[in-house]
């Protein structure tokens, strides 16, 4: 007997008649969870900055059939949401599922950062991460299968992050907004959710946090499981998370990082 994907355990059309949003889905986790989706059969609308990004993905996930819409936007411009959120709408008759996953970060010790390295990871992770919540509230309420929204932070929004002060800041913040509306939104039927990856391979996130900087051993050391994730492992608790055995899931933490949060020795 053959050994099932990881892709396996979900039916084929888990997502189906599901319309999800991925803020930075032409790129690592973003474009992962677009793919995961897309097999299970949901509709996609896919942000990011850069047009050509967003192109290639979309080439990219043609071959699996599904309807695919890019639009190319900052996070941090309020009314560019509003524009976004309004194609969805318009192209898909509503909208399911918002992954508020698109972020910014860089290495840099606390007293050498600018005030405005600091906004730009704050307004992008956090603002953002408004913005999209703010701007899809009227379209998830109406949604009949029960509006999802999923945040992607970190554990260190709740350890710190020595190097990364601005990046857990803002995880932090959206945390607690998580939280926030996970009891506001409740009575719409709106779940809301925080997923929590760990190093995952082959994404940004990784090279220029670890790897460029000879981090990625000692990285992989703080990994109980030893070994880093894929963009697979992410995605599918995302699906598990939007699917109707996700009913009754809302203000959690899911941590999918390899028991990275608990071994966590910085020095
Ligand atoms: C110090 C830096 C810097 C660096 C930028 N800045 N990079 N400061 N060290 N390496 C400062 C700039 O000098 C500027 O301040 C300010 O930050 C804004 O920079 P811009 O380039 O003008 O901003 P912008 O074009 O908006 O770009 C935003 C960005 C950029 C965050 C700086 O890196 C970006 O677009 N990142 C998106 C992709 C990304 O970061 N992906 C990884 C996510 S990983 P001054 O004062 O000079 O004007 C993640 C978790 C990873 O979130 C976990 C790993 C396990
Ligand atoms: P990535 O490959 O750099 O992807 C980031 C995506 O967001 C890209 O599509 C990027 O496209 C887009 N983006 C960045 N800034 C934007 C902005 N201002 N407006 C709109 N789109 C923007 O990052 P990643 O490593 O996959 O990380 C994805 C998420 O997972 C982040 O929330 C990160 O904090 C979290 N995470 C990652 C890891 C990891 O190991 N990688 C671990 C824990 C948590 P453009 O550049 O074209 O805009």
């Amino acid at each position: 007997m053959s050994v099932p994907s990881k892709r396996d355990v979900f039916r084929k059309d888990l997502l189906a008649g599901r319309t999800a949003l991925i803020t930075g889905g032409s790129s690592g986790i973003g474009f992962g969870i677009a793919e995961v989706f897309a097999s299970y059969g949901a509709s996609l609308v896919l942000t990011g900055r850069d047009e050509q990004k967003l192109a290639a993905a979309e080439e990219r996930l043609a071959p699996l059939g599904t309807p695919v819409v890019t639009v190319a936007s900052d996070v941090r411009d309020y009314a560019a949401t509003q524009a976004v959120i309004a194609q969805a709408v318009e192209r898909f008759g509503g909208l399911d599922i918002l992954i508020n996953n698109a972020a910014g970060n860089f290495n840099c010790p606390f007293e050498k950062m600018t005030p405005n390295g600091w906004r730009a990871v704050v307004d992008i992770d956090l603002n953002g991460t408004f913005n999209f919540c703010h701007a899809a509230f009227e379209a998830l309420k109406a949604s009949s299968h029960g509006g999802r929204v999923i945040n992607i932070t970190l554990a260190q929004g709740v350890s710190g992050w020595p190097g990364s002060s601005h990046a857990a800041s803002a995880k932090a913040g959206v945390t607690a907004l998580t939280r926030s509306l996970a009891v506001e939104w409740g009575p719409h039927g709106i779940r809301v959710n925080n997923v929590l990856p760990g190093p995952i391979s082959g994404t940004e996130g990784l090279r220029r946090l670890y790897e460029d900087r000879g981090e990625g051993e000692k990285e992989l050391s703080r990994v109980a499981l030893g070994q880093f994730g894929e963009t697979d492992d992410i995605a599918l608790s995302c699906a598990f998370l939007a699917s109707p055995a996700g009913e009754f899931i809302t203000g959690c933490d899911m941590t999918v990082d390899g028991g990275r949060w608990l071994k966590r020795q910085w020095l």
